[in-house]
């Protein structure tokens, strides 16, 4: 009986140690491994903005280069391609990892201001990952993104794509500008916005709406999408809206007393007076009067 015991645990230490072993933490074993099997790879890394890169830039020797991303690969070489051998999987590949593990690795080398609000971004909470836009292998276009800046936007954002073809919209498919001006897709303060409000990203472009003015329109300081539509629009000006009736949301028509005096006749006819800014042009604010006009 006492024997048996012993025996089983010396059956144990046998078999305790052996396991430990397979489940041992992978160390480096140099790119000159991995090309062996990966050529293909090989090649278009070297070819690759990073490939030329990295070593220069970041100081990562050559032979260290291909595990900086994939991490330490001596299990993996050493399963020699048997799927089934449990240190075959201990390979990082980028694009299977979740959202926060791959930017982690990214991160080990890019700290830009443009990427620091990753992780509260709208993106990465619902699950993209960096690889989703960019390849390090093969990224065709600039930045290494795998399409175009506009098309990488497209694929997932068909409605806003769609937008910027209604007569009235921003000039993204001319070109002139893409998603990325207004938007940052690795987040931003608020939403994937540059600005730090929906008027700070209009700012950068449109600089003379942003005042201060003697007479502030109130739902310009609200924000520019109280009128506007950011991407298109069928009505005039990206407006939300056509005149009258955007103004009419806010403000009762025909005018006061008053005011009907200096309009006696049209005031009541919206029709032909279809457009109030056509009087109160200075609709964004005015520093002379405060009904905004001229
Ligand atoms: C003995 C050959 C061999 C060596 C050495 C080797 N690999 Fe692999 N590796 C493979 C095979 C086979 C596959 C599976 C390929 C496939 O499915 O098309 C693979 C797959 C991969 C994958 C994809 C894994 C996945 O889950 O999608 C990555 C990444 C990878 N290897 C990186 C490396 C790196 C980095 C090294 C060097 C540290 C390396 N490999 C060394 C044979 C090897
Ligand atoms: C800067 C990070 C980085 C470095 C360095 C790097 N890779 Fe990759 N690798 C990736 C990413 C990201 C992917 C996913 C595909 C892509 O983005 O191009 C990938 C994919 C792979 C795959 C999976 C199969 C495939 O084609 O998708 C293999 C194999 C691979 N790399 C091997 C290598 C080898 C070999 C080296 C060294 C010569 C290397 N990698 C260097 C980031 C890197
Ligand atoms: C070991 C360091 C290292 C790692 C890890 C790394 N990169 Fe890079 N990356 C670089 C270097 C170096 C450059 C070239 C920068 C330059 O052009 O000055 C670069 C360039 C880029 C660029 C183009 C930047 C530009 O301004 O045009 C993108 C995009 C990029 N990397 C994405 C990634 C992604 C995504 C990952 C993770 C899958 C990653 N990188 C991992 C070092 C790294
Ligand atoms: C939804 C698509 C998308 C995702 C996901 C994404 N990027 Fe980008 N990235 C872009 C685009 C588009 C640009 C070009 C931006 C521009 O030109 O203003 C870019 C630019 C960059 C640059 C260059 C920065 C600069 O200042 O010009 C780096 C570095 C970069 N990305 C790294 C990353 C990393 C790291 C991740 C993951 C944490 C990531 N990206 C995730 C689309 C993406
Ligand atoms: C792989 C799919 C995918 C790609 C590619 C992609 N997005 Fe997104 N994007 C999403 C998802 C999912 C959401 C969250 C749900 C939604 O609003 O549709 C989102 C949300 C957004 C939002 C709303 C953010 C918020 O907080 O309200 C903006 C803005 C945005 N994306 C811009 C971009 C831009 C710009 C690009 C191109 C550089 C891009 N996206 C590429 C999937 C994608
Ligand atoms: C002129 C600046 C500007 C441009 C260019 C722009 N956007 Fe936007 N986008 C905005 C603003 C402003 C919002 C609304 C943000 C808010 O109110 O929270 C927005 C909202 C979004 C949203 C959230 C859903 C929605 O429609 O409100 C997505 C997704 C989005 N944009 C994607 C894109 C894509 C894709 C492109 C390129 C085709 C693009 N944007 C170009 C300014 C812009
Ligand atoms: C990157 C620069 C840029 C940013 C940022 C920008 N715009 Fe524009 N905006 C333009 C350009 C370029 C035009 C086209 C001017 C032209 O066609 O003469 C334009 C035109 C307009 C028009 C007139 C459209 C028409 O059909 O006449 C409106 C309204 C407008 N923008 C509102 C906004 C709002 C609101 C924001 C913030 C959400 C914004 N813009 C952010 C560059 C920008
Ligand atoms: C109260 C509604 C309203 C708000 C809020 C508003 N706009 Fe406008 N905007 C208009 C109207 C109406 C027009 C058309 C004027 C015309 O046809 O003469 C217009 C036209 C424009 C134009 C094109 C013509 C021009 O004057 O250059 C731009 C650009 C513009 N707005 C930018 C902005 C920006 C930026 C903001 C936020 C700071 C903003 N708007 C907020 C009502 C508004
Ligand atoms: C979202 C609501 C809203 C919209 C839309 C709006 N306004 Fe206003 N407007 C206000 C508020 C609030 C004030 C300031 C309070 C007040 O004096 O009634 C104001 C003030 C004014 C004034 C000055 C009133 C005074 O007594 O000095 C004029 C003129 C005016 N708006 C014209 C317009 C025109 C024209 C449009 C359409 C292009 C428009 N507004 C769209 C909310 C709006
Ligand atoms: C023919 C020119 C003209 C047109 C068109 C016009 N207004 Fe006026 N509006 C005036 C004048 C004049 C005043 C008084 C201005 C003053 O006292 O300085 C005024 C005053 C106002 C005021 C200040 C409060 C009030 O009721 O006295 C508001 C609000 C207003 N207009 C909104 C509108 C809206 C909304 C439209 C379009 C439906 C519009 N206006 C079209 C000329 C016009």
């Amino acid at each position: 009986m006492k024997l048996k015991k012993l025996s089983w645990i010396a059956a144990l230490a046998l078999v305790v140690p052996f396991k430990t072993a397979s489940a041992e933490t992978a160390t480096l074993v140099g790119s000159d491994t991995c090309i062996a099997c990966h050529s293909e790879q090989a090649a278009s890394f070297n070819s690759s903005n990073h490939g030329k890169k990295i070593s220069v830039t970041k100081k990562v020797a050559a032979d260290k280069t291909c595990e900086s991303c994939h991490g330490a690969g001596s299990l993996h070489a050493a399963a020699a391609g048997d799927k089934t051998n449990a240190g075959f999987a201990t390979i990082k590949n980028p694009t299977k990892t979740d959202s926060k593990e791959t930017a982690k690795v990214c991160f080990t080398c890019h700290q830009e201001k443009a990427t620091m609000l990753w992780n509260t971004s709208t993106h990465a909470q619902n699950g993209l990952t960096c690889t989703k836009c960019h390849s390090v292998h093969n990224g065709q276009g600039p930045k290494n993104l795998k399409k175009s800046a506009n098309e990488t936007c497209y694929q997932c954002h068909s409605k806003q794509k769609a937008e910027g073809k209604l007569p009235s919209h921003h000039p993204v498919d001319e070109d002139k500008m893409g998603c990325v001006s207004c938007h940052n897709p690795h987040g931003g303060p608020m939403g994937n916005l540059k600005g730090e409000s929906v008027n700070e990203t209009c700012f950068k472009c449109h600089a003379e709406k942003a005042g201060p003015f003697a007479h502030e329109h109130a739902p310009v300081t609200e924000g520019c999408t109280t009128c506007h539509k950011p991407h298109g629009s069928a009505n005039a000006s990206l407006l939300k809206q056509p005149e009258p009736y955007l103004c009419l949301r806010c403000h009762k028509w025909p005018h006061t007393e008053t005011t009907n005096n200096a309009n006696a006749e049209s005031s009541t006819k919206i029709i032909d007076r279809a457009r109030c800014t056509d009087c109160h042009s200075e609709i964004h604010g005015s520093d002379y009067k405060s009904t905004f006009k001229n």
